[in-house]
């Protein structure tokens, strides 16, 4: 793996985790003065990882991070979510055939499981003598995923603080119905992704993957359609990125485009509607 190109010696921190992040000269030293701190500097930090040691966790610290994903933010404390911790080599093996077979699947020594979960809250409401119809609702589907989401990036930053690597697996929905079954998932309930965590291995070195330009993602007051320029300005900085991963080359608009062309692009999630509906969520 080749270096990446280094920012300009005058850096401070900020500078450089900015310009890690957006390899934008002006945007780095425009920021490079404000505050900084240890919260910034591990999400600028962020990068996913795929390769891991062969070591387990050290006790306690899956229990400190659910506790920091439960710190999260939740739809009028609701807490839609729920988390599977799952250590067992051969169900996790099995969980990776459903999920694209990915190798960091196998070799991480954790795998969490990231649950909208409208099932806990449905027994609650009966038990109270409410029928729970509210949850039968495309609302109640989008506060089950947005909290676990908020959850699942909570559980992100915790482990990157305390030296973990962590990855997402959207592709924990490709067979989201075995997955269901593996984990003995009831009803109103869904694997919304899962994510490997474990130590890093040091012999893999993982860069921090540029963003978009802040311009395209932030809007003032009202919403502005992104420039070409400013993509393409980003197609480059993903070359350039992919050239020192050593990475295939493809433009990054290009692999988005193929990303979301069509149906079979959705590796196998494009029947999600269904099963949604066959699990008795977003019935209405
Ligand atoms: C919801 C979600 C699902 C993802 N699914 C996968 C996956 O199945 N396999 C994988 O290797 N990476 C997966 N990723 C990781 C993304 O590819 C990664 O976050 C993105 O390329 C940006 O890279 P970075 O996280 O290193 O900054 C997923 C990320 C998210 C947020």
């Amino acid at each position: 793996m080749n270096d990446r190109v280094a920012p300009p010696a005058q850096s401070s921190p900020a500078r450089e985790r900015l310009w890690d992040r957006y390899r934008d000269e002006a945007l780095a030293d425009r920021l490079s003065s404000m505050p900084w701190n240890g919260a910034l500097d591990t999400m600028l930090c962020h990068r996913s990882v795929r390769s891991y040691l062969d070591q387990p966790l050290a006790p306690g610290l899956l229990e400190l991070i659910v506790a920091a994903a439960q710190s999260a933010p939740t739809t009028s404390n609701l807490q839609a979510w729920s988390v599977i911790a799952v250590q067992d080599k051969a169900r996790k093996a099995r969980l990776a055939g459903y999920a694209a077979n990915q190798k960091h699947i196998h070799d991480a020594p954790l795998l969490l499981l990231f649950v909208a979960d409208l099932a806990r809250l449905h027994r609650i409401s009966e038990e109270r003598g409410y029928p729970g119809a509210g949850l039968s609702y495309i609302e109640a589907f989008i506060f089950g995923v947005a909290d676990a989401s908020f959850a699942a990036q909570n559980t992100v930053v915790a482990a990157e603080s305390l030296g973990l690597g962590c990855c997402f697996i959207g592709a924990m929905r490709n067979q989201p119905q075995a997955v269901a079954d593996e984990l003995a998932l009831p009803d109103e309930s869904m694997v919304v992704f899962g994510m490997t965590i474990g130590y890093p291995d040091p012999a893999i070195a993982t860069a921090v993957k540029p963003r978009l330009p802040q311009g395209v993602v932030l809007h003032h007051e009202r919403y502005s359609p992104p420039q070409k320029a400013d993509i393409a300005v980003y197609d480059e900085r993903m070359a350039d990125f992919r050239v020192e991963q050593e990475m295939r080359m493809i433009d990054w608009t290009e692999q988005m485009a193929r990303r979301v062309k069509d149906e079979a692009a959705l590796t196998g999630r494009h029947v999600l509607k269904q099963f949604l509906q066959d699990r008795g969520l977003i019935l209405k």
